[in-house]
């Protein structure tokens, strides 16, 4: 999709149903690589991100396949060459969870340097000391991560912060590793549990994943699994927040709730209700947004790729809103697009204040990123006109038909 294009209307009806997570299969990809055999993994996503990352699987010479829409099989029987190329990770940074696997699987990897992108910096030097104490060498070599380990051995490895792909990668190191490792303030996503469940699945003997001491004890064997991915929740944060700005009232099928928890009690402060439900997450949104405060943190924190989609539906809130982003200091680049759309909002370092107005006004617009993107189609929702929002390709790295999901609720969205 290049472009997506909205005309504001009437509330959301309907259902829209909640694909599988985004950051949570990626990692369970990676995951196939510490064993040969064949995945079967279900409830994936059609989005471009694990058309990337299959195509980093392919490279190292696994075989990618679908067996049906939703359900991927990773034969990883075959040799592996442990190399990921600089075009797959500069399109995809979690091709670095790769890291991992392979020195869990071939004793080596190289996997090129990730650099910058559009929200800054995003170093990866605490996934390299950590994997350094479970006994790898390390050197960057020409942009390229050169680790080796012929045997790693178990450590206790302290995470300065809860780095989400650190845990992954030592999580998915130690699998095979001699002895136990414990990573401490380990990062407590969801996706992390869900990566501890695929592993554990799989023979590994993971304790503790979800919460900061994650326990690993090294085993020999691990084996071939099926297993179906948990619902995104940041895509279920994206639809909340477009029913925000457009009102109505949608079942979010498939959601869970509990994921959730924080960002329904904010949602709620601003006045819609949310409320679990037998088949997902029940929502409903009648008036004005009323502004609210909120500073992201980690799991169980409000998420940062939450934040976007917060501050374009705060533009419009009635008052006053302060906002902190304390994971990645960089990611602003939306704001200047939804002040083109009207919005009034001051960046002060990490720090944003929102003073809400009435509506936004429609405008040609550009998505910088997949969450920025979101952030463009709650505020086009909240304005009066037509948005288009150019380089909507961004989208589609992580959510899938959102035009045709929008559309079956009563939205009238084009993409093309
Ligand atoms: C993952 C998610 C991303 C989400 C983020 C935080 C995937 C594919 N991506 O990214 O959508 O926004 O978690 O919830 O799952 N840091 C370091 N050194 C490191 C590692 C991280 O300084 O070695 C810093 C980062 O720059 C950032 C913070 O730690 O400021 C959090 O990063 P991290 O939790 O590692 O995020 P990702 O795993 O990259």
């Amino acid at each position: 999709m290049d472009q997506m294009i909205v005309r504001p209307g009437g509330a959301l009806q309907g259902e829209i149903p909640i694909s599988g997570a985004k950051n949570s299969v990626l990692k369970l990809m990676a995951a196939t690589v510490l064993t040969p055999g064949r995945f079967v993994i279900r409830n994936v996503p059609r989005i471009s991100d694990v058309d990337w990352m299959a195509d980093s699987l392919v490279a190292l010479g696994l075989v990618v396949d679908w067996a049906d829409e939703h359900t991927m099989t990773v034969d990883a029987t075959g040799d592996i060459t442990p190399e990921a190329p600089y075009h797959l990770v500069e399109q995809m940074r979690a091709s670095t969870a790769l890291l991992g696997a392979l020195l869990a699987r071939c004793g080596e990897a190289r996997i090129a340097m990730p650099g910058g992108d559009d929200f800054g910096d995003r170093p990866i030097d605490m996934h390299l000391r950590g994997l350094e104490e479970l006994g790898a060498e390390i050197e960057l070599s020409h942009g390229t991560i050169v680790a080796k380990a012929p045997r790693l051995t178990g450590a206790r490895v302290v995470l300065e912060y809860p780095s989400v792909g650190a845990t992954e990668n030592l999580l998915l190191a130690a699998t095979r590793a001699e002895g136990v490792t414990v990573i401490e303030n380990a990062a407590r996503e969801p996706e992390i549990a869900d990566l501890a469940a695929f592993v554990n699945r799989m023979g590994a003997r993971v304790v503790g994943a979800g919460s900061s001491t994650v326990t690993i004890t090294g085993v020999d064997e691990l084996h071939s699994v099926e297993h179906e991915v948990i619902p995104d929740r940041v895509e279920a944060a994206t639809y909340l927040a477009i029913l925000g700005a457009a009102r109505g009232e949608l079942l979010l099928r498939g959601a869970r709730h509990g994921d959730l928890h924080l960002l329904a009690r904010k949602l709620g402060d601003m006045g819609m209700r949310i409320s679990p439900d037998a088949a997902g997450v029940w929502a409903m949104a009648t008036g004005r947004p009323v502004a609210v405060d909120v500073a992201t943190l980690p799991y169980p924190g409000i998420a940062t790729d939450y934040l976007p989609m917060l501050i374009a539906l705060l533009s419009v809130a009635d008052g006053t809103s302060f906002a902190t982003e304390n994971l990645f200091q960089g990611r602003f680049r939306y704001v200047g697009e939804l002040t083109r759309m009207g919005a009034n909002i001051r960046v002060e370092g990490h720090h944003m204040a929102v003073r809400g107005v009435e509506r936004l006004s429609g405008a040609p617009v550009r998505a910088f990123d997949i969450r920025a993107g979101a952030a463009l189609v709650v505020a086009a929702f909240a304005a009066e006109g037509e948005t288009t929002i150019h380089d909507a390709h961004h989208l589609d790295r992580g959510y899938e038909a959102m035009v045709g999901r929008l559309v079956a609720v009563g939205a009238d969205v084009v993409g093309r």
